[in-house]
């Protein structure tokens, strides 16, 4: 640690309230917060960890509309289940507070006013759209309209979810108000800016001080900074009724702008926690401020809050903000809407006490650097291959052995050989490796020293065989299962702030008090005479059921969510003349194999009852050629033939597509139905 702090004060983003807590939450900012904050209370550093609910902004106002509840209720349901399941999984925030609390809406007002009073904001009058019926001013998220991009016609004032594109309300074609269903009107506000054009200099200078920050964060600000006309002012006050009423006069029917309020809950839970020495962690220049965030709040927590920081003028600014990129799951977005997700809660139900499993799942293959994948496989493997097959198998060969040959007695030693010493000396530098590695943020790799510690255990007895030893040297074999159970006792110390659950156990294996870090840099915490418990096992296996249960969930949200999507609307009217036109028959798939240099093609041969001919159909992404030789098809059969590939394609199949673009055959269902039968 660096000595210039005396203490730390780390945050985690507060979560908002509108939804649970999934993976992508936990990998992003979660849970490297907790390992770190773990370690430094380990290491007897005087750290705190913050952390609480967001509960204000328009997608909580929205949630509670469309669920027909107050604003209020849902915060109240969403708080407690992000909370309980935080806990339950070993995030140990010292305190999960709550952006409505009273002292956090105190505490954000004088915020407000005394940057007020400085005149640290500009007043700006501009037209916003306004909902004459509903009476109420539109949040950007409450309008809807046609996307100039896409042409898309249930886009968003902020964004179209479309084709991605950020939206200003103004850019909707046929803007309608989300409220009433009516078309807006424009009418004058006043609203309080930041002047972040004007903080400009200072800002940078900030950023540019900090060049050791991680370099997808460091980036990020540079761009901020550094692209077209650099910042620009910032609306920091909102027409809206849910949120911290603007305290001024003028400002009625106003609230802080969610992005205002929030980071400084951080300051308001900090208070709740420690109401006489809260000024200590946010005003001393001894104390190091670390925001863990995800790399959507980089601008907020790099760029705006420290403005709002540095015109305030009593408090110090962040000294780091680690932020990871983002976690996908089975290949695409983790969403919310679509359901897209491993909730938290449900993990909790469903792997009952392997909290550990998840929490090295997601360690192990955090975000760091870029953008990554969470799979069932991955998990299962690493819980199989590593937890089970690694560090599981070295503890408990350790402690069956400890009880066969000692009765649970910590033998004595004798002289070390070469390699218990080699083993020894690996042991005493593992927790400085790791160390470095979790103060640069690196928390997959220290996770990985951590494993590495266990594989040269699990090496030292497969290579010293103390079970085969034990029959010609039983002086020998003391030595080596004292060294294993050395090794033990510190894996159960250094797996603290990756895995606290199973570090508990172990230590209660062990039949010892938990040791702190520094006691890893010993090689001799466990006592000759010493006697260990009963030994049970750590980790047991992740089966093949089990991550097809999981992955069936998730294959139901793809269905559920094809299914507003797939049915569109429906085309302009037809004629029964106009559909008997297509000759539809019955046909029976003879040959198919992938045409050559494409992926999507495959070449059929067809009995069509009337006669046999060849079909190109794109399908091949989705049938193998030898899966449906012998398969009925609907063709239309009087197509006009056309050269695909060089191939003449007699004909086309019929095919459905669903929401995805996954096609299927359309085709009889009675078995054995003739080739050549007419689709009416
Ligand atoms: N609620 C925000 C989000 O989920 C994070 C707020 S962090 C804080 O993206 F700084 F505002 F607290
Ligand atoms: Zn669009």
């Amino acid at each position: 640690m660096n000595s210039k702090f005396k203490r730390t004060l780390v945050t985690a983003a507060l979560p908002y309230a509108n939804g649970p807590v999934h993976i992508g939450h936990l990998a992003g900012c979660y849970l490297p917060s907790d390992i770190y904050v773990r370690y430094l209370r380990g290491i007897g550093h005087d750290v705190k960890f913050i952390c609480g609910s967001d509960e204000h902004g328009v997608p909580i106002t929205i949630k509670a509309k469309k669920e027909g509840v107050s604003p209020q209720a849902i915060v109240d349901k969403y708080h407690k289940i992000m909370g309980d399941s935080f806990k339950e999984f070993g995030i140990s925030f010292d305190i999960y507070s709550r952006t409505s609390s009273k002292t956090h809406h105190q505490t954000a007002s004088d915020f407000f006013k005394v940057l007020y009073e400085k005149g640290g904001f500009t007043e700006q009058t501009t037209e916003q759209y306004y909902d004459e019926s509903a009476q109420q001013f539109l949040a950007d998220r409450y309008i809807i309209g046609t996307c100039p991009n896409c042409q898309n016609p249930s886009a968003y004032g902020d964004q179209c979810e479309k084709c991605g594109t950020s939206l200003s309300p103004f850019d909707l074609k046929d803007p309608k108000s989300m409220l009433s269903g009516s078309k807006p009107i424009l009418k004058e506000t006043k609203n309080w800016f930041l002047p972040l054009d004007k903080l400009q200099p200072k800002i940078k200078a900030y950023i540019e001080k900090h060049g050791d920050w991680k370099s997808n964060v460091y980036g990020q600000c540079k761009s901020w900074l550094d692209s077209g006309d650099g910042l620009q002012p910032r609306a920091m006050t909102r027409d809206l009724d849910w949120g911290v009423p603007v305290p001024v006069k003028g400002a009625e029917g106003k609230v802080l702008y969610v992005w205002f309020d929030a980071p400084i809950g951080y300051i308001s839970a900090t208070k709740e926690l420690l109401p006489d020495t809260w000024e200590d962690y946010w005003k001393k220049n001894d104390t190091r401020l670390i925001h863990f965030i995800g790399k959507d709040n980089i601008v907020f927590h790099c760029i705006i809050f420290p403005a709002m920081l540095m015109e305030h003028g009593e408090f110090i600014l962040a000294d780091n903000v680690p932020a990871n990129e983002f976690l996908n799951l089975e290949g695409d977005k983790i969403s919310t809407s679509r359901n897209w997700a491993v909730w938290l809660h449900e993990y909790l139900n469903e792997f009952k006490g392997k909290q550990d499993v998840l929490r090295y799942t997601l360690c192990a293959n955090a975000p760091e650097t870029k953008d990554n994948d969470f799979t069932w496989k991955d998990f299962q493997t690493k819980n199989n291959s590593e937890l089970v097959a690694i560090f599981g198998n070295f503890i408990n060969r350790t402690l069956v052995l400890t009880h066969k040959y000692y009765n649970g007695i910590v033998p004595s030693t004798s002289a070390y050989t070469k390699e218990d010493l080699l083993v020894l000396e690996e042991l005493g530098k593992a927790p400085d490796k790791i160390a470095k590695a979790i103060e640069q943020f690196k928390f997959r790799e220290a996770i990985s020293e951590w494993m590495n510690v266990a594989r040269v255990g699990n090496k030292y007895l497969a290579e010293t065989e103390p079970w085969k030893l034990i029959k010609t040297d039983e002086e020998r074999v003391k030595t080596i299962m004292n060294v294993a159970l050395q090794i033990s006792c510190n894996l159960a110390i250094l797996a603290e702030p990756f895995l606290p659950f199973t570090s508990t156990k172990l230590f209660e294996l062990l039949n010892l008090q938990a040791l702190k870090w520094p006691s890893a840099k010993q090689t001799s915490n466990m006592a000759a005479g010493h006697i260990i418990n009963k030994d049970e096992l750590l980790f047991s296996k992740v089966e093949d059921a089990d991550i097809q249960i999981q992955l069936d969930k998730l294959q139901l949200s793809k269905r559920q969510n094809a299914i507003p999507v797939a049915a569109k609307e429906i085309k302009p009217e037809t004629s029964f003349d106009e559909f008997a036109k297509m000759d539809i028959r019955t046909a029976t798939i003879l040959e198919a194999e992938v045409v050559p240099k494409t992926d999507k093609l495959l070449k059929l041969k067809l009995d069509t009852g009337v006669d046999v001919r060849t079909v190109v159909s794109g399908i091949a992404a989705y049938y193998k050629p030898e899966d449906i030789i012998g398969q009925k098809v609907c063709l239309l059969a009087n197509l006009a033939p056309r050269k695909i590939k060089g191939i003449e394609s007699q004909g086309m199949i019929l095919m459905a597509e669903n929401a995805n673009g996954e096609l299927s055959f359309v085709a009889p269902t009675k078995p054995n139905f003739e080739n050549g039968a007419s689709v009416k």
